[in-house]
């Protein structure tokens, strides 16, 4: 069976806790290694990655390529528009074609159904690297972070402040596959999708919604943020009035935890969802959740391989 990786929620708590387990080791077992050198393992050796671009990305793009080769493998990277798919070359057409030419795909895609098109029609494994909908790997990054500076997520509080789309889904997936409680603020507007609150309340998951970022960060372990305005966004200069009150400043992580950490998926917009002071701030650890994206995804891969 062909292993695609497209949401948290495909995944169940045991296979996700592997994996996340798996991004520790490498990254522990590879510690003052150079970047280029191969895990001793290397389980993707001799096989290439493809990756689909139809959106901008510095993070996803870097740490997937550094990923594969650090498994033993290649990557052939290409923007959806310099492919045929930018001429209208059917999604299933694509995914036979590159199934024949390489071992897995790794696509950011507008629409996430496009997504699911792709890993219908592929034989070899499908990656989701963000849509409108979800961004799975960002989250595993996430939580090995947060795992990192202070130990075993279940049972954390997590505090998500700003827009409930993509970011924020994967987050909700993971809240219940990982046992924290996630508290979400965010304008009555933009808030998560019903579909993740249906799964949320399906999985027992421990998820609430309010428009008070106050209520949401108080005495949290963890307090997030993202973009006010996503890739493919119009509504630009609304949005900047809605999130107003939804800046993570020094007031707001005042009211989290003490030692709580600040985390932020990245590319931050300073002065809108976050202010330098936070960013830059101790209690900010955002240079190591962009490194784990590499370990994360290298988990990830090991795994459409194994
Ligand atoms: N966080 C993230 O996915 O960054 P990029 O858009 O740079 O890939
Ligand atoms: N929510 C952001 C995440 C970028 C990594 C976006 O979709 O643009």
């Amino acid at each position: 069976m062909v292993k695609h990786f497209l949401d948290i929620s495909d995944l169940s708590a045991a296979e996700l806790r592997a994996i996340l387990d798996d991004a520790h080791a490498r990254k522990k077992a590879r510690l003052g290694w150079p970047k280029g050198r191969v895990d001793a393992d290397a389980p993707a050796q001799d096989r290439v990655l493809a990756m689909i671009f139809e959106k901008n990305s510095t993070r996803t793009r870097f740490s997937f390529d550094a990923a594969i080769r650090q498994l033993g493998g290649d990557a052939i990277i290409s923007t959806a528009t310099d492919m045929q798919l930018g001429r209208g070359e059917t999604i299933e057409d694509t995914a036979k074609v590159l199934s024949r030419m390489v071992d897995a795909i790794m696509i950011r895609a507008n629409r996430h159904e496009d997504v699911e098109r792709l890993a219908r029609a592929a034989s070899v494994p499908v990656i989701n690297g963000l849509t409108n909908k979800s961004h799975p790997c960002q989250i595993l990054a996430d939580l090995q972070t947060i795992e990192e500076h202070r130990g075993d997520i279940k049972g954390k509080t997590l505090a998500w402040v700003g827009d409930g789309n993509n970011v924020c889904a994967s987050f909700i997936h993971a809240a219940a596959r990982f046992d924290f409680t996630l508290n979400i603020a965010c304008p009555a507007k933009y808030k998560p999708s019903n579909a993740d609150m249906v799964f949320a309340a399906e999985s027992r998951a421990r998820v609430t919604v309010t428009q008070d970022p106050e209520a949401a960060v108080r005495g949290a372990d963890v307090v997030m943020a993202d973009t006010w305005v996503s890739m493919g966004d119009l509504d630009h200069e609304e949005r900047l009035e809605a999130f107003e009150p939804y800046q993570v400043n020094e007031a707001l992580m005042k009211l989290a935890k003490p030692d709580a950490l600040f985390l932020h998926c990245l590319p931050a917009h300073r002065g809108e969802e976050v202010t330098d002071g936070v960013i830059d701030g101790p209690q900010s650890q955002v240079w190591d959740e962009a490194e784990n994206r590499i370990h994360a995804q290298k988990a990830v891969l090991a795994w459409c391989f194994s």
